[in-house]
Order: C-alpha cells, then structure tokens, then sequence
C-alpha cells in the first residue's frame, strides 16, 4: 500500500512539474513516507531526517521537506518540535493536497499541516499515472479497518473501511490495461471486506468486482492483498474456482496457530474456522498456494500456544510467510497488557518458526524443478539491464505462484523479446526464495 501510495504521491508532484532524482543533493522537496505497522517506526523516521537535515543545510534550506504517511498520521504536530527542518506533515488519507501544502510552504512560508480523513476526495483528485513501464501494477479498491486486533495500528493511522465505487475501479484498470499492464493487484488493509458500490448503487463484493475487471481481455492476471479470514466469503473461494484469470495464490494471515491467542488478539476467528477456509480454498482451487503473516511472543503467548502455532504451519504447508516478534505499538491494547513474553523467548520461537516456513518454502520451490511455468515479466521495457558474471542478461519475473523466476539471455533483443509480456519458463533449479529457469523458443514465445 505504501509503495502505491508512493507512486500516486510522485504522479501528484509531476504534474506540477517536478521530476524524480536519484540524488539528494539535487532535489528541491524530499518526502519521506511512513509506515507505522514496523518496529520502531518513529525513531527510524527521525534519523532518516536527521541524513536530510545535511543536505538541506547544504542548500541554504532550499528544501521542502514533506513527512508522510501512517506515522505522521500518529505523531502529527509532534514532528514539527522534534525535527525543524520538515515542512509539511501530511497523513496517508490527505496526501492529494501535496502539491497546495507546497505552494502554501512556498508562498507563505509556513509549516502545513494535513490529517484529515477524506478517501473518497482523494480517490477523486489523484493524477493518472503517465509511463508506466511496468506490466504489473497495483489498483487501491479499500482502505481502512474496523476489525482492532489488539496488536495494530492500522485502525487509527488508516481509519475506518472505505470501499470505493466499482466504476472508479473498473475506470482505473481499464486505463491501466491500455498502459499495458498485464497484472492488477487489488490492494486495501482488509480487501476482502470490500464492498463497494455498483453502478446501481447495489453494494458489490470483491468476488464480484474481480469478475468485472476479468472481463477486461488484455487483463490476464488477477492477485488481491491483504485479506481477513472472517472476510473469506465462499462466493469470493468460488472466484478460485470459476476465474482463471485469478492467480492460484492467497496471502491470508493467521498470526497465531492458538485460539487462546487469537482471542487475545481479538482475531474473530478460530484456528478450526482457518483449516476449513483452507480446505475450502484447496477445494475450489487445488494448487493455491498459501501465505500468512505469524507474530510470535504475543503477550500471553505460552509454550503450548507457540506449539500450536507450530502445528498448524505443518498442516496447512504456506508456500513463503512473513513472521514477526511482537513489538509493542503506541496506544494498542495489546502493549498495555500484562502477560508481555521475555525477549530471549521472543528470539527462540521466531528462530524455530523461520527454520519451518523456510523449509516449506524450499519444499514448494523444488516442486518445480524440470517444469514449466508461466512466468510475467513485469517490466515493460529495458531501463537498466543487470549483466551477471558470466556477460548474461538477466531478468527477473513472476510465476503464477507468487515465485520471483530468473532468466538468463544472451542479447538486448531478446530481453525485448520477452519485457511485458507472458512466458513459458522451463524450471532448471530452485533457490529458497526464487527460481533459475530457461524460455525456449525466445522469439515465438508469447
Ligand atoms: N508486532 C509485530 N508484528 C506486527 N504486525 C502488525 N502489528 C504488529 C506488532 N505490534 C504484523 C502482523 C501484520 C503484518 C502486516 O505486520 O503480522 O499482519
Ligand atoms: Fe490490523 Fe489487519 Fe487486524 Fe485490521 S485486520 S487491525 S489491518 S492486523
């Protein structure tokens, strides 16, 4: 989402003329966006301003220096004491008003300030984007959660659900599509509770509104992020079933393998509720491959509850993960509790944990060996071509699963043979966290 977010920021200030560098020293503004659901979210921040603060003194202070995002969102004012050189705090649901906070900086001279919470206005003032280059791209359909597990702070630095309307959407893709994007990647902190309006004022669905944008012809792939379990609608799995255009691919976090836990983190939802969504997921799709998020050390996290987090990594089998230690965040119930789990602790489980969904992870990428897969590769044309050791060209892309495939190739050409679009990729080896293949037939390949 902060990379989307990044992206629309970015189309905001080009279009009133300001172009992206590499290098600090170049620039005129410099915004710094937040994420505030990381460890440590506000001190990183702050050291990353005091690095700007060199430059900007370098420049005689000719520097917008603009703080965005979810911890501006927490901290607001706050940031303006602590760090003098920021002009313009402004939070993830305001940021289209970017390019008048600059002007204000510019022609009044004062410190802005932008916290309110108006999706639907910033939905409608976003900029297109203008070359793309890219084949894959992500699409923003919801915003916001209502479902405070006690751990995060989404539900205050994002606000409540917000569901945009279906046309929008449909609007976006379809201008996306004939971009040349190949992919969409429906985004929202809870994107299965979409539920958006329709062209009837008819509340939709996810499931619904993936079937409208597969009926896009020049859309062939379809993947959406992040999802609840409650949200796990069973006309959302039948969409597994019934679209091919949806990838076999579902990031669905659990975070904890115990209901004691999962109570605790007031998950509404079992870990029996998990295994028969999952059954019911395999069911309709039988080679989705499955994803979660795991936070290990929750306050009252005991020995038992950690195993049976264990347990249910190895019946469920997740294709890659991302796991955590719990960390405490400002204002959440949870860093308030008791029943916080010793640190040495924390470090064992999430050891003991890795070493298993790591495992899985290699498993599942061995599958592949000596098959073929279809691979997108999601760069529509060469910017910067990366030459390994041994003078070959490589390119990187995404199989159906998620997995980040590699190619080697011999020329330019043929790395312009195969930007964009679709291939056939026969798989020659796995890494734990990628795949070494091989296109034969480069130039009749499609
Ligand atoms: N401590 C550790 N991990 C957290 N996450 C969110 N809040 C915390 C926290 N306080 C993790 C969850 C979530 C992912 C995006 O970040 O696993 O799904
Ligand atoms: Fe945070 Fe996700 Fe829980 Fe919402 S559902 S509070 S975004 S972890």
């Amino acid at each position: 989402m902060n990379v989307y977010d990044s992206d629309r920021m970015q189309d905001l200030m080009n279009a009133v003329g300001y172009e992206n560098t590499d290098k600090i020293e170049d620039a005129d503004m410099v915004i710094i966006n937040t994420c505030h659901i990381r460890e440590k979210a506000s001190e990183k921040l702050f050291s990353d301003l005091g690095r700007v603060r060199i430059h900007k003194e370098n420049k005689n202070g000719q520097m917008i220096v603009a703080v965005a995002g979810c911890v501006a969102q927490a901290e607001g004012e706050e940031i303006f004491k602590r760090s003098k050189i920021v002009d313009i705090v402004v939070g993830p649901e305001s940021y289209q008003t970017l390019p008048d906070l600059v002007g204000k900086v510019l022609r009044e001279n004062k410190k802005q300030i932008n916290l309110d919470f108006s999706p639907n206005e910033k939905f409608d003032l976003l900029p297109n984007s203008k070359n793309l280059n890219q084949a894959s791209s992500f699409l923003t359909v919801q915003e916001g959660c209502d479902k405070f597990c006690t751990f995060c702070v989404v539900p205050y630095t994002r606000g409540s659900e917000y569901s945009r309307d279906v046309k929008s959407i449909y609007e976006d893709a379809l201008r996306l599509s004939e971009e040349g994007v190949k992919e969409i990647y429906l985004l929202g902190q809870n994107v299965n509770a979409y539920h958006g309006f329709d062209e009837n004022r008819n509340q939709s669905s996810l499931a619904k509104l993936i079937e409208k944008i597969a009926s896009i012809d020049s859309i062939e792939r379809i993947r959406y992020t992040t999802s609840h379990p409650r949200d796990m609608t069973q006309e959302l799995i039948n969409v597994h079933r019934d679209v091919g255009k949806l990838m076999p691919f579902l990031h669905l976090p659990v975070q904890s393998g115990s209901n004691n836990v999962l109570k605790l983190m007031n998950r509404k939802h079992t870990r029996q509720e998990y295994f028969d969504i999952i059954a019911r997921l395999r069911e309709a799709c039988p080679d989705i491959a499955l994803s979660s998020d795991f936070i290990v050390g929750f306050p009252g996290e005991s020995d038992k509850d950690f195993n049976d987090t264990i347990d249910l990594i190895e019946k469920v089998k997740f294709s890659q993960c991302y796991s955590f230690k719990y960390s405490k965040r400002p204002g959440t119930p949870a860093s308030e509790s008791s029943m916080q789990v010793e640190e040495t602790i924390k470090d064992e489980r999430l050891a003991q944990l890795q070493k298993l969904l790591t495992q899985q992870q290699i498993d599942f990428n061995n599958s592949f060996k000596n098959k073929t897969l279809k691979v997108l590769f999601e760069k529509q044309s060469p910017k910067s071509l990366k030459t390994s050791s041994n003078n070959k060209i490589q390119l990187w892309g995404k199989s159906p699963y998620l997995q980040s495939v590699i190619i080697d190739l011999d020329s330019e050409e043929e790395a312009r043979n195969i930007f964009g679009k679709i291939h056939d990729v026969e798989i020659l080896n796995s890494r734990p966290s990628s795949l070494v293949g091989r296109i034969n037939n480069i130039s009749h390949s499609n």
